[in-house]
């Protein structure tokens, strides 16, 4: 079987992780352990992209080497990836030897291929932000004072072929309706196509930036930032070694929209056919995080930190929140409010509660023991064909990625397992002498001990450390495959279960 790999966008080495860079390492995350539950082998990285003019110019502003800048930036991410229980499988940065020796071997390949030439390079440039400008940064027909003197120059440059790819992306994206998630949009990218595509520049004069990766055949120049941050993820699946074929093409690049539509979707694909090499299987696009409307970065100035929500409540109450609060694809709004209700709704009344009064339930009445289940009649029928009904939903909503959907299903089952225990009442049948009052006693404690455990199945991709300790009072090892564990089988009566233990205290 082929290894499902799996890349999210690198991060810019110019910040300080947020929000946003959290989330999509969540969602890949999740796609990673669901994979692995389905049973597929999975390589999953992730990285930092820290070349350019913002990481030269801030090392400067500090006066120290941009490595050292980096460095800290680096352990700032991992920091975050470990905070929120990342499983990645490697962490790839640009300035890495690894990454640098691909880059060059990619770029001296097209230029010895006529698929780089160098030419005259015209536009405004504005010194003060060290920068070339286009006419659409004019503000009513105006440069504005940001940008200090603008004056016209001429540059050489290296460009890559870009223009001469059009129509065959354009076809490769009709024939493949899949290749980018949500479909609406791939017809983004294909209206973007509309339009005649120019060639891509893809160098700077070492003396404007010395911080990147210099290019082969001109050592006057570095590579300038699409051409080094893409090849991340042939690089990091090790070009150029003998396990490449195995982890290339990559069958899922998981990004933000806003480096979609020309970056991945447009100068990757032509990157690769360009080079000779497989495309990816499929690119999926998620949305932005807002506040108050606006696009989150760490400049927003947030009243509360997010990230800060994972250190106060723990990494999985983060994780699902922004997994059940974001449609994938679709934008959100974050707010202290949304976070804290469904932390005390879903987690604390949903799920909490209804391990903390069934495992106490089961150590009062039936001494801790989970009980045989003698009836199979109304209610208990429900709840079963309720677990049929979920397992098939969430299952295809999280093989879509649509995991706001696929939690909602798994939380309106845990809802019902609450709602069967409210019919049968085992409080009150735990007051009666009668045998079949105790029979029903013992299978309503059975048959809500079997629904929690297939439900805590369907949560471990999204909250594993819940999933663990709950799994844990159940007797058993963390879920570790959905073909064995999600039938309703039974299989823990006669079990011990633990003490009863309160996952999301209500003061933190
Ligand atoms: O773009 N909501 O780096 P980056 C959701 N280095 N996602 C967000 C977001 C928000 N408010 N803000 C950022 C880069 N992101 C390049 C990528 S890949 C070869 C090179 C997402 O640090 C953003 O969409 O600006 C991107 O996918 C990722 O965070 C890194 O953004
Ligand atoms: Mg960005």
């Amino acid at each position: 079987m082929k290894t499902f790999y799996l890349t999210t966008a690198i991060d810019y080495a110019n910040g300080s992780p947020h929000l946003g860079h959290a989330y999509e390492k969540v969602l890949a995350d999740v796609i990673a352990r669901s994979k692995r539950l389905l049973g597929s082998p999975v390589r999953f990285v992730t990285g930092l992209d820290e070349h350019g003019q913002k990481v030269q110019q801030g090392a400067e502003a500090e006066g120290i080497d941009p490595i050292q800048r980096c460095d800290r930036v680096a352990e700032e991410f991992e920091s975050m990836l470990r905070l929120l229980d990342i499983s990645n499988d490697d962490y790839i940065r640009t300035t890495q030897e690894r990454h640098k020796k691909v880059v060059a071997h990619l770029l001296q390949e097209l230029h010895d291929r006529g698929e780089i030439y160098e030419a005259e390079y015209q536009g405004y440039y504005s010194t003060r932000a060290e920068q070339f400008l286009q006419e659409k940064d004019k503000v009513n027909g105006e440069w504005p004072e940001i940008f200090g003197e603008v004056t016209q120059i001429t540059e050489r440059n290296y460009f890559f072929r870009l223009s001469k790819y059009r129509d065959w992306l354009v076809s490769h994206l009709e024939e493949n309706p899949g290749f980018i998630e949500p479909a609406h949009r791939q017809n983004q990218v294909l209206e973007f196509l509309k339009e005649p595509l120019n060639d891509l520049c893809i160098s700077r004069p070492k003396d404007r930036l010395n911080w990147g990766i210099p290019l082969p055949f001109d050592t006057d120049y570095v590579t300038y930032v699409w051409f080094d941050a893409l090849v991340n993820y042939v690089s990091a699946a090790g070009f150029g070694d003998p396990g490449f074929e195995q982890l290339w093409p990559a069958d899922l690049h998981v990004i933000g929209k806003d480096i979609l539509a020309p970056p991945h979707a447009v100068y990757w694909p032509i990157m690769l056919k360009a080079s000779n090499l497989p495309l990816p299987a499929r690119i999926l696009a998620h949305g932005w995080w807002t506040s108050s409307g606006a696009k989150m970065s760490k400049s927003t100035g947030e009243t509360v930190d997010p990230l800060s929500l994972a250190e106060r409540y723990g990494s999985d109450p983060f994780r699902y929140f922004v997994m059940r609060e974001m449609k994938v694809g679709n934008d959100a709004e974050f707010s202290l409010e949304r976070f804290e209700s469904r932390y005390r709704a879903d987690l604390g009344n949903d799920l909490g509660n209804l391990v903390s009064r069934l495992l106490h339930m089961s150590a009062t009445y039936e001494e801790g023991v989970t009980p045989e289940v003698g009836l199979n009649e109304g209610p208990e029928k429900k709840i079963g064909l309720l677990w049929e009904s979920t397992k098939e939903e969430a299952l295809k909503f999280f093989l879509e990625y649509q995991f706001s959907q696929g939690l909602e299903r798994v939380f309106s089952f845990i809802r019902g397992i609450n709602k069967y225990a409210d019919e049968r009442t085992p409080w009150k049948l735990a007051k009666s002498e009668a045998p079949e009052d105790r029979q029903a006693l013992r299978t309503c404690l059975g048959t809500m001990i079997e629904a929690l455990r297939l439900a805590n199945a369907l949560l471990a991709p999204v909250m594993p450390s819940v999933h663990a300790s709950i799994n844990d009072r159940l007797g058993l090892e963390p879920c570790c495959s959905w073909k064995e564990d999600l039938s309703w089988d039974h299989r823990l009566s006669g079990k011990k279960l633990g003490e009863k233990t309160i996952l999301f205290p209500r003061d933190v």
